[in-house]
């Protein structure tokens, strides 16, 4: 048997603005999911035949790292909810690119790279063509990790990705941040609105409204705050983050990507929390909020009818499960 588990991630600054060129900044949470393996005379899917269609980012992985020849029969233990902008496709391709990998007797630690980028690939070729390497790049890594269009010579420079998109050509850098402890041990609180969202029809919405001038200057704005952003993380201070998170889901409703659901739930947050802000491709999916009541927010949150993780800073990325 081989198992490997991922971390999923919640993105603090730059989501849609990262596919135009913009740095997206995003950390490992503590919700994973969990791919485990075992020979079997057909490959299946916890118990069922597997179909790659139904799960096309497995069946890209099993063509980059699987032996055809040699079926598996794959189970999936997630906390991470679906479709919910959390990275829970991202964690699940590269922890079955990690247990795959290890069946096969690879060294997954020389791997890591290879895997954040057929992950990537797994990712792009189910969202249209249109995806950043951010979620693969952080379930790989763990931590916070900078995506952005050029090297940041301030921060660890970690690989860079390239990809032929619908909008053209594409250039990312992945770094990786270390944040102070002042923040990391802050309580993440997720808030999920229970609406799962298509990250693919976001990111198309998103290009045909960027032909709007409108939609365009809030993009640049939201740009701007993540560019600052990378200072005022690594000064630690969780009032600065807070209030930029909250000024971001500002703009992020003028792109459109929000919605009611998110809006109150950031509104049932706010008073108890540094900042707030959906997180992810929007339109249904998550907030996240860095507060030091965590408590507080998840009873707000299920008073507005959401589902509230309790989360916390993730250091640990993809690993070989015990
Ligand atoms: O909702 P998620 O977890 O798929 O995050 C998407 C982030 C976007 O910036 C909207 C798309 C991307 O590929 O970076």
């Amino acid at each position: 048997m081989w198992s490997a588990d991922a971390p999923a991630k919640a993105i603090l600054f730059g989501e849609h603005a990262v596919l135009y060129g913009a740095p997206a900044i995003a950390i490992a949470i503590d919700l994973r999911a969990s791919v485990s393996l075992e020979k079997s005379e057909k490959w299946l899917l916890n118990g069922d035949a597997f179909n790659p269609l139904l799960n096309p980012h497995l069946g890209h992985l099993i063509s980059e790292f699987g032996d055809l020849d040699n079926p598996l029969s794959i189970s999936i233990d997630s906390t991470i909810p679906m479709a919910a902008g959390l990275g829970s496709s991202a964690a699940l391709s590269v922890a079955s690119g990690m247990a795959l990998s290890a069946s096969r007797g690879h060294n997954s630690v020389t791997s890591i790279e290879s895997l954040a980028r057929a992950a990537h690939r797994a990712e792009a070729s189910a969202q249209g063509g249109r995806a950043s390497p951010t979620d693969t790049s952080v379930s790989t890594l763990g931590g916070a990790v900078i995506v952005s269009s050029s090297r940041i010579k301030s921060l660890e420079h970690r690989w860079a990705i390239d990809l032929e998109s619908p909008d053209g050509s594409k250039h990312w850098d992945v770094h990786s941040l270390s944040i102070p402890s002042s923040l990391s041990r802050i309580p993440i609180v997720i808030g999920f609105t229970g609406i799962s969202s298509s990250t693919k029809k976001m990111v198309e919405m998103v290009a045909n409204n960027m032909q709007t001038s409108s939609f365009r200057l809030a993009m640049e704005k939201v740009s701007e705050i993540s560019q600052k952003s990378i200072d005022i993380l690594s000064t630690g201070n969780p009032e600065a983050i807070g209030d930029a998170m909250t000024r971001c889901h500002s703009l992020l409703q003028k792109i459109g990507v929000s919605s009611t659901e998110l809006d109150n739930l950031i509104d049932a947050v706010l008073p108890f929390s540094f900042g707030a802000k959906l997180t992810g491709a929007g339109g249904g999916g998550c907030i996240i909020a860095l507060s030091n009541e965590p408590q507080a927010c998840a009873e707000e949150i299920n008073k507005c009818g959401g589902i509230p993780y309790i989360t916390s800073f993730a250091e640990i990325g993809v690993k070989i499960s015990s």
